[in-house]
């Protein structure tokens, strides 16, 4: 790449600011910018105050700030068209079409892919007619695992030892239409125990590059309990399986469903994101996401040397190389802080107090997402607020690290859960959870 790129980022969130965090540590990069990012990006990034749905004006704004790579975050996006979009106007885009974006989009898509290219997951099945899904509960479960087909911002699973509640769950998608078209299929899916895992990998449509593995938080409440949320939390690297399970998830999982998607005419350039479970049967695919995973990328990133931007820049035009990243020692945490009532009822309201303070501290950084900068105070927005992140040698002290920092902020309306990272995942997605 050039000596000096223009790296633009399309999103609002923490993995966002967390890109655009580590994008800015390359050397080879002069500026980036976000659209149309958020109040905590702009205190450091120039924003475009352009919507991540208006690909017209994006592809305007590329040309008028001379961008030479755009990275987007989120799935909505990409699911709509934005890569393609961009792409059709000239612009060097990381991230995958809408035709490869089905990854995430159709959970029944993915799963016939993961299907011919034998990669291991559970057995699943199809439905859009309520009585037939519900006498096939008898076929799968308990517990139950119910997913929505298309997106539901991350609330479109059930599982569940409830039967009242599993077909609950099936005449809410199928019948109330709470997904919209997000739900109109569903899917049964056997149930599988095990710890969960996240692997991301950098792909070129034929080449990836692993990034390295992530745990993520994704209940609301300590000791894994609630409902599931857009992530509490995260740390990296997993410490789970190392490098023999890095090799096969490559093997066994990535190679595979690049090679699928090939044949298919459907290279997929851009994160090809695993939700993994290792449990009794070895390695099974939970999902697939199609972009950088949130609140992953906040931990993965810091452990990442070289330049991010030339990796990323290889992979969009589809001669990926690896090289341009190495490993950083240690590990990484990061921890949100989220509205009082998420993920159920979020009231948006109050703030956080003592976050400007922690924002300048040299060992951490703080990653906003709803934080709106109103009247000199850091005001909850939204659900995910901001996340805290530190890295040290060890596990342990990056916790202590962001642990001690929460501890000093003060405020209402928010909360953090207290446990993450503090022991080796045993069971997640519990068998008699939500
Ligand atoms: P997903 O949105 O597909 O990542 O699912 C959300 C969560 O539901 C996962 O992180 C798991 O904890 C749980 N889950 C999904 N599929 C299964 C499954 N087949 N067996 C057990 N738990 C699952
Ligand atoms: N952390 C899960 C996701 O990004 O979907």
């Amino acid at each position: 790449m050039s000596p000096a790129s223009r790296v633009l980022v399309v999103g609002r969130g923490g993995r966002e600011h967390a890109l655009m965090w580590r994008l800015a540590r390359d050397e080879d990069v002069s500026e980036v910018l976000a659209a149309p990012g958020n109040d905590g990006i702009g205190r450091r990034f120039r924003r475009l105050m352009i919507s991540e749905d208006d690909a017209a004006s994006l592809a305007e704004a590329c040309r008028a700030e001379r961008i030479d790579l755009v990275v987007i975050g989120p799935e909505a996006p990409l699911v709509a068209g934005l890569a393609d979009r961009l792409r059709d106007a000239g612009v060097l885009v990381y991230g995958p079409g809408a035709q490869e974006a089905q990854l995430e989009s159709s959970k029944w898509f993915a799963k016939e892919i993961m299907a011919e290219a034998k990669v291991p997951s559970a057995r699943a099945e199809p439905f859009e007619e309520p009585l037939r899904a519900s006498r096939a509960l008898d076929g799968f479960g308990p517990p139950w695992v119910i997913k929505a087909d298309g997106l539901a911002a991350g609330k479109g699973v059930r599982v569940t030892r409830d039967r009242r509640e599993a077909e609950a769950f099936i005449r809410a998608c199928l019948v109330e239409g709470r997904f919209a078209a997000g739900g109109r299929r569903i899917l049964l899916e056997e149930f599988l125990a095990g710890e969960e895992l996240s692997a991301m990998a950098v792909c070129d449509g034929r080449q990836f590059t692993l990034l390295p593995t992530a745990r993520d938080y994704k209940r609301a409440f300590d000791g894994d309990q609630g409902p599931n949320t857009g992530g509490m939390g995260a740390h990296a690297p997993a410490e789970m399986g190392g490098a023999d399970l890095e090799a096969e998830v490559g093997r066994r999982v990535i190679a595979p469903m690049l090679e699928a998607m090939a044949r298919r005419g459907m290279p997929f350039r851009g994160t090809l994101y695993a939700g993994l479970m290792m449990g009794e049967r070895g390695l099974q695919v939970i999902e697939f996401n199609c972009r950088f995973g949130d609140p992953e990328t906040q931990v993965v990133l810091p452990l990442l040397k070289g330049s991010l931007a030339s990796l990323l820049t290889s992979a969009a035009r589809g001669a990926l190389r690896p090289g341009e990243i190495r490993r950083a020692p240690g590990s990484a945490v990061a921890v949100a802080v989220v509205d009082e009532g998420y993920p159920d009822a979020v009231r948006g309201e109050g703030s956080v107090e003592g976050l400007e303070a922690l924002m300048e501290e040299r060992d951490l950084e703080v990653f906003h997402a709803a934080a709106a900068w109103d009247a000199g105070r850091w005001r909850v927005s939204g659900g995910r607020v901001a996340y805290v992140m530190a890295r040290a040698a060890t596990r342990a002290a990056a916790r202590e690290r962001v642990y001690a920092a929460l501890a000093r902020l003060g405020g209402t309306g928010w909360r953090c859960r207290h446990d993450i990272a503090v022991a080796p995942a045993e069971t997640m997605g519990g068998a008699d959870g939500r």
